[in-house]
């Protein structure tokens, strides 16, 4: 399938992007406007925007197919490559003009998502590529999963990652990627030739980049990927109590008891807080 990037975004990109800037590249952005020029998705959410490169190109993209909005989170404030400059900078240098409408959650999560989200406005696409430590794109799958339209695509960023020998900790999207079931996944070889992507800047490779399509009871998807709180987290630092307490009420608001009881053992197994009893847990303590 082959879906070309308007001339002005992929100009805006090829003048600034360098593969030191974290940010997604040609290939990656071939993905993402596949997806966006064949779904024609009004309203996309962002974990993790950084300069704001994906989000002003995704802004862009939407504008191709009629507008939309976009509302992107970001844990940070300010861009980690330079703090001189606030997350999501990029937006207003590369996307000024744009008809998309264009909302930064500084300090906020996948985990906030859902506490501001209006039921009437369900997500049409959602692109992840926050931290890449395992379970986090785990965690914010599930946080997002349950407000996306059924039939709506999560994609996620920085599936290779986990060879790179400088990166051992971001193992995250290759976890998660393991357990999405076959009738549940969109492979990037699926949407894009990478033989045909010209005039973008890229990596040496391809095929860093898949999607989850959400189905449309969450019950059978949740169990499945929860099977990923099982193998070995690799967070620097540890989730604090509070956040696991908010991620486990959300997986108890949508998903069976067996999601919870996953998420827990994992953080008994693995997060050096063996005995912890989450506040609301499922699990008495053992
Ligand atoms: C790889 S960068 C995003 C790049 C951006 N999507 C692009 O292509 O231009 C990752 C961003 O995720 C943010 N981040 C890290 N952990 C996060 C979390 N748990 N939730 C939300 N954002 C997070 C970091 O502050 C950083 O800005």
């Amino acid at each position: 399938m082959a879906f070309d990037l308007p001339m002005r975004a992929k100009k805006s990109f090829n003048e600034r992007w360098n593969g030191g800037m974290g940010a997604v590249d040609g290939f990656d952005l071939t993905f993402i406007n596949a997806i966006i020029q064949r779904d024609k998705p009004k309203q996309v959410v962002e974990i993790g925007c950084a300069s704001g490169m994906s989000t002003a190109l995704m802004s862009l993209m939407l504008d191709s197919i009629g507008g939309g909005r976009i509302d992107s989170y970001d844990l940070a404030q300010n861009y980690y490559v330079d703090p001189s400059k606030k997350v999501g900078y990029l937006v207003d240098e590369i996307a000024q003009q744009s008809k998309t409408v264009v909302d930064i959650h500084r300090g906020h999560t996948a985990v906030d998502v859902g506490e501001s989200w209006d039921p009437a406005r369900p997500i049409d696409f959602c692109f992840i590529d926050a931290s890449h430590q395992h379970p986090w794109p785990l965690i914010d799958t599930l946080c997002v999963m349950p407000y996306v339209r059924p039939g709506g695509l999560l994609a996620q960023h920085d599936l290779m990652m986990y060879i790179d020998k400088t990166n051992k900790l971001a193992i995250g999207p290759k976890m998660l990627f393991d357990q999405v079931p076959q009738r549940d996944l969109v492979t990037f070889n699926s949407l894009v030739d990478p033989s045909k992507v010209e005039g973008l800047r890229t990596r040496k490779f391809a095929g860093n980049m898949f999607a989850i399509k959400r189905p449309p009871q969450l019950a059978r998807i949740g169990l499945a990927l929860s099977r990923g709180f099982y193998l070995p987290w690799s967070v620097a630092q540890p989730i604090p109590e509070d956040v696991l307490i908010r991620v486990e009420a959300i997986l108890r608001r949508h998903y069976p008891k067996g999601v919870v009881q996953a998420f827990n053992d994992g953080i008994e197994r693995y997060h050096g807080m063996s005995g912890l009893t989450l506040k609301h847990g499922y699990l008495p303590p053992s």
